[in-house]
């Protein structure tokens, strides 16, 4: 007998940019994500832009504003897959009913804060954006589904991006505080599960990429963060003002890392990556303060922050209720030349022998998932959810289907782990695993990147009929739900 909970809630996740498409229907305004252009695992994405009256373009990654003083452009000749994305936008009760038929007990979806609010800055909400999430929510609950809904989803509002910066501008707490305030009014009774931040922690997490670290760089993704982490705070606080039954969890990009090799400076070098990567963001938003080595952080990089007292008290005021993370892959960290590097986008530095690697370079590592899991409950025991999981794989169409064993392994690997971490004492409470349905990467742009237990016939470059498939580990998954994970 598998140890779940008998109301553990199965289901799966996306986001609003990823699948809705509508860029520009019902009054929505333009998000960071729709000036995104299509990359590849060699090539980046784009933010396109003009800036000193010139058009430009600077590779992105997922979360990353515009640069100081450029005004977000869509152009004609440039190809943006978010603009209609899967269209769920008008599909969404053909897939509501799809993610029924595998028997979620939860669908974690983000709201577009520009459906809301299209510039960010506007006094009164869009209410067509608001009628549209309130269908989706209605149509869940026909169903018995859960919604478990992230607020901002790497979708800033371009309007306030530029206005602010990418959030060097507290401001920005403001109208997070406003846009979030009014979700919690509109959809009280229709929702339970609200997360704050995507993967609030890539930030920081991203910057070992490239040639990005410099100390600008740092001072500007602290300052961000900090300002997110007040957002965050403020929003708990007014959640529970609004709805005490209301839930409300942080979301953290899960990669964990490993030492390298038995050096003691490995040791050392790997403990201080976790404490960047994963515990700085964590520790603020479950305990409500910084933690002690925050300052080491800061001085590394001569970081210098606006922080007030009031600042501080809204951090112990408003922690989150629950943990939760995404989780697709292990790293490791070596003061050493590596033998073997990952390619690949997002995998990070020295290959680990003992794994599998992705198609994108990203290493397979059930263990890694019992072993955070556990680590995480310890730190903060508080209820938690994997809110993302999954294996990016390329999927080949045959006889009107998609024979995809080698992703029912990987989620097998890691249901397993869940398992045996829940038997192991953690308050595991949900499971939703990443892009349920096949959409756009939030990486790469791509669709040939899928995650889904739905096929959707698109291609790289827009082509298809945008139908939704079964695919094997559809009813691989529902046969796992039905039989609350005893049978994998
Ligand atoms: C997470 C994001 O980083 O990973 C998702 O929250 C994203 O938005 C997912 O899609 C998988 O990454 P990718 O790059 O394969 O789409």
């Amino acid at each position: 007998m598998a140890n779940f909970s008998k109301d553990f809630l199965w289901g799966g996740a996306t986001a609003a940019n990823q699948v809705e498409g509508g860029y520009a229907q019902g009054g929505k305004g333009l998000s960071v994500t729709d000036i995104q252009t299509a990359g590849s695992y060699e090539a980046p994405r784009y933010l396109t832009y003009v800036l000193d009256g010139k058009r430009q373009k600077i590779a992105s990654v997922p979360g990353q504003g515009l640069p100081h003083g450029a005004k977000g452009e869509v152009f004609e000749d440039e190809y943006y897959p978010n603009h209609e994305a899967i269209d769920f936008y008008h599909r969404y009760k053909e897939d509501i009913k799809l993610f029924a038929d595998m028997g979620f007990k939860v669908y974690r979806l983000s709201i577009a804060w520009t459906r809301i609010f299209p510039n960010g800055d506007e006094t009164k909400p869009n209410q067509e954006g608001l009628d549209f999430y309130r269908r989706v929510f209605e149509e869940l609950k026909k169903y018995n589904i859960e919604p478990l809904v992230t607020i901002s989803h790497y979708e800033d509002p371009l309007g306030l991006s530029e206005k602010y910066g990418d959030w060097q501008d507290r401001k920005m707490i403001d109208e997070y505080e406003k846009y979030a305030r009014v979700l919690f009014n509109e959809y009280k009774g229709l929702v339970k599960y609200w997360l704050t931040f995507n993967e609030i922690n890539s930030a920081v997490m991203f910057l070992d990429f490239g040639d990005n670290g410099t100390d600008e760089a740092y001072q500007h993704a602290y300052q961000k963060l900090h300002y997110q982490f007040v957002a965050s705070a403020r929003a708990v606080k007014a959640a529970h003002e609004i709805d005490p039954n209301y839930v409300v969890g942080n979301m953290i990009c899960g990669i964990i890392s490993y030492p390298g090799t038995t050096d003691p400076k490995d040791q050392l070098a790997n403990r201080h990556a976790l404490e960047k990567n994963l515990y700085y963001c964590g520790d603020v938003q479950a305990k409500g303060k910084y933690p002690t080595y925050a300052k080491r952080l800061w001085n590394e990089h001569n970081v210098h922050l606006d922080i007030t007292e009031q600042d501080k008290q809204d951090l112990m005021d408003g922690k989150v209720d629950m943990y939760t993370f995404s989780y697709y892959m292990s790293s490791l960290v070596t003061t050493h030349e590596p033998e073997e590097k990952v390619g690949g986008n997002f995998s990070m530095g020295a290959k680990n022998p003992y794994l599998n690697y992705s198609e994108w370079g990203w290493a397979t590592d059930a263990d890694g998932l019992e072993l955070y899991l556990e680590e995480i409950y310890d730190r903060y025991e508080l209820p938690i959810m994997v809110v993302e999981n999954g294996l990016g794989a390329v999927d080949k169409l045959e006889d009107g289907t998609v024979h995809d064993d080698y992703r029912i392994d990987y989620l097998r690997q890691h249901i397993e782990a869940m398992d045996k971490a829940v038997g192991n004492g953690v308050d595991l409470r949900g499971y939703t695993t990443w892009g349920c349905i096949d959409c756009v990467s939030a990486g790469t742009g791509q669709m040939s990147k899928r995650y889904g237990f739905i096929y959707v016939d698109r291609d790289d470059n827009g082509n298809g009929s945008l139908d939704r498939l079964p695919k094997d580990s559809f009813y691989w998954y529902k046969k796992v739900i039905a039989t609350n994970g005893d049978d994998l």
